[in-house]
Parts: structure tokens; sequence; C-alpha cells
């Protein structure tokens, strides 16, 4: 690494909180599914900003939509209308079928806002006693970084020196309907809420038929299902969304990362009258949600999604990874698993080198993967990858595990 980059590193040790460890890279640029650093080498990118980049890199249909739109109207704020949402919202209900949305900007804002749309449900039309209402997690999800989603984590690293934590909050196994019922079955239960597959918690795919059965069981105990696809959905899977494999339609849906393809956080809660329009004026919202920049941005994102065939292309591309990287038996590699392109391979415990190891090895070889926990390597491309591309990158992570493997 020259002076330049290391300076550049230098710069956000001294100068920026200290809550991120990322990979010795520094950045400038970005197109379709590679990444350059600052000397000019390039990499495959198979992070995509942990899902948000599926369209791939400054997509020129994205950033041309952006452009335009920023010389037009950037904001408004929703104390006035403004002639980009109401369309943006006509086109996103009618692409995933529901009958309103709820525009925000992170995903994490997503999650929140679908845990009080349950709640205000809960209230309004289950009858749930004032402030009794509960949410039920599993344990291993995450959502985000703010106080409600850490007081749901049940990793230490999110939640631990940040009590006190948000009441109301129940948690169950994953993949474990017995635990799940006993929870549904609490009168005062609003809400499910659940990752369709586990993202940080290390891509953990559930059994099949776990979905749907915890569908039923919300049903059964007219309790809200709420997805979180903010890193599953818009094609990752393999399907639109990840609930799409079982053919759940969750009653509160939310989306985010990918939902602007990589240019900047937006993020939506999808749900039916009867639970969207409890929250009356004034009672949510958010200075930048729905703003006219974002709006576009969006809109032209999914339509990316739709006129490039992401979502089959994810799944024809995901086979053959899994196929390539299954082929092959290393000695620490315990198992390679995912759906679509949202893959993971899980280091055994004990081998002498770290998932973080294996991935600064990648990084030398030209291809850049991140760590979640310390034994597993998510891999995630941008969805446009094509078959020569992967098979690539396949070649970059097989050789490189052959030199980890001595
Ligand atoms: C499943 C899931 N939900 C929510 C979030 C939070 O999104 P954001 O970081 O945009 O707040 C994440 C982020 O990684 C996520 O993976």
């Amino acid at each position: 690494m020259n002076q330049a980059a290391s300076r550049l590193m230098e710069l956000e040790s001294l100068y920026g909180a200290h809550n991120y460890h990322p990979l010795p890279v520094v950045l400038s640029r970005g197109l379709g599914i590679y990444v350059w650093d600052t000397e000019g080498k390039k990499y495959f990118d198979f992070l995509s900003a942990y899902s948000a980049v599926n369209q791939g890199h400054c997509h020129p249909k994205i950033v041309d939509a952006l452009t335009k739109q920023a010389k037009e109207l950037t904001l408004t704020s929703r104390a006035f209308f403004n002639d980009q949402l109401g369309p943006y919202e006509e086109y996103i209900t009618k692409y995933f079928g529901y009958d309103k949305v709820l525009p925000m900007n992170t995903g994490v804002e997503g999650g929140e806002t679908a845990i009080k749309l349950a709640r205000r449900w809960g209230y309004v039309k289950k009858k749930i006693p004032n402030n009794e209402a509960k949410i039920t997690f599993v344990k291993g999800n995450f959502w985000g970084r703010t106080l409600a989603a850490i007081s749901s984590s049940t990793d230490p690293a999110s939640y631990a020196g940040f009590g006190p934590y948000m009441p109301g909050f129940d948690l169950v196994e994953y993949d474990n309907l017995i635990e799940l019922e006993e929870k549904l079955k609490h009168p005062n239960c609003a809400a499910f809420m659940v990752e369709p597959i586990q993202g940080e918690a290390g891509v953990v795919v559930p059994s099949e038929g776990y979905l749907k059965k915890a569908k039923a069981l919300c049903e059964k105990y007219n309790v809200l299902f709420i997805a979180d696809e903010v890193q599953t959905g818009l094609g990752r899977t393999g399907k639109l969304l990840a609930c799409d494999h079982e053919g759940v339609r969750p009653d509160i849906l939310i989306l985010g990362k990918a939902l602007s393809g990589g240019i900047f956080p937006v993020s939506a809660v999808l749900a039916d009258d009867e639970i969207m329009l409890n929250i009356k004026p004034g009672e949510h919202g958010s200075t930048y949600g729905g703003n006219p920049l974002a709006c576009v941005v969006a809109k032209a994102a999914l339509e990316v999604l739709k006129d490039e065939n992401l979502t089959e292309n994810s799944q024809r591309m995901g086979e053959i990874f899994r196929s390539k990287l299954k082929n092959q038996k290393f000695s620490f590699v315990e198992s390679v698993r995912g759906r679509g392109l949202m893959n993971a391979i899980v280091i055994k415990k004990d081998y002498k080198k770290s998932a973080w190891d294996i991935c600064l090895a990648l990084k030398e070889n030209g291809l850049l993967a991140k760590p979640t926990h310390e034994h597993i390597i998510r891999f995630a491309p941008p969805l446009i990858i094509d078959e020569k591309q992967i098979t690539e990158g396949c070649t970059i992570i097989l050789e490189t595990l052959k030199t980890c493997d001595q």
C-alpha cells in the first residue's frame, strides 16, 4: 500500500469514530461488479455493500435518474406534496402487491416503522391493552443499530453497554416453530419479525417450510408477520423476495439497501390499508422520507431489477457459485450455504486462520469479501455478474482457499 492510501486510512482513524474495522483497502471507484483502489488495483466486489449494490456500482440508468432529478428538486419535506412521490408510491405498491407504502431512508428506520405499525395495529385492531403489545423476534437477528434494534439483539457486540433496553420484545430460537407458537399464543403478541434468511448471523437458511408454517401460525393467533427483507429482498436470494421461495406474503414488508441500488439510503415499508391506515398525520415520519430524489432513484433501481432479469440471474449464478465451491473439499471449510447470490462459507472454528485472515488473502488476490463473526465469510456479488465473471471469482476464491489450506 502506498503512502497516500496509508494516510487516508490514518485520517479515518484519527478523526472518525472507531466503530468500524474495515479491511485495509481504500476504494475510489466502482463500476458494475468491480471496484478500484486509490492505486488503480481492480477487485471483484463480493460484498456489494452488504447487498445494497445489487444492480452493480454506478448503474448508468440509476445515476442518470439521480443526476436529472438532482437538477430539478431534491427535497421538499412532507410539509408539501411533490411531483415524484405519488408516481413512485403507485409504482412500488403495484410492484410488490400492497395497498400502501411508507417511505423512509435507512433499513433500521424501516424496522422501527414496521414495529410501530404493528404495535398500533395491535392496539386499534387486536385490542391489546395499551402499552402491553409484544413483538417476537428470533435469536441471531440483525436489523440495525438503533436502541430498539439492539434491544432485540442476542449479539453482545451489538447490545452490551447500551442499556436500558426497549420493553415488550420476546426472543425465540430461529427455525423453531414450537417455541414460536408459545409466544404467538400470547394475546398481547402483535407481530413476529423475521429475516427469511439471516444475513449478519452468517447467511443462515431455515428449514424448508419454516416461513410458511410460521406465517400459518401467525394467522392462527392473529399476529402480524413482518418480513425484514432489507438484505434478502430485491433478487438477492434468487427470488424477488426471499419469502417468495415459500409463497409467503408478509403482512408488513421492509425493504432497504438495494432499493436505491447503492446510491443513498432509501427504505420502504409496505402493508395493506388495514395495517397502514392506523397511523394518522403527524404520528410518524422523517424529513427525508419520500424525497423526490429518492423516489426517482428507487423507481429506477426497481426498473433495473426487472429490465435486466436480475432475480433470475441471481438464481442461476448462485447455483454455479455453490456448485463450484461445494465441489472442492478443504479440511478447514465446514460448509458452503446460501440461496441465489447470498452465500457464505463457514470455516471450522478451531482452524488456525480466521475468516478475517482469509479475507485479507482474498483481497491480495483481487476479490473483496467480509467476514461475519470470526468464522463465516459472506459472498454477495452484484446481481449483474455473468457466468464468466462468477467463474473467475470462484477461481480466485478456490486458489486462495488452497493457499490457506497449509
Ligand atoms: C436484515 C437487515 N435489516 C436491517 C438492516 C439495517 O439497515 P441499515 O444499515 O440501512 O439501517 C440491515 C443492515 O445490515 C440488515 O441486514
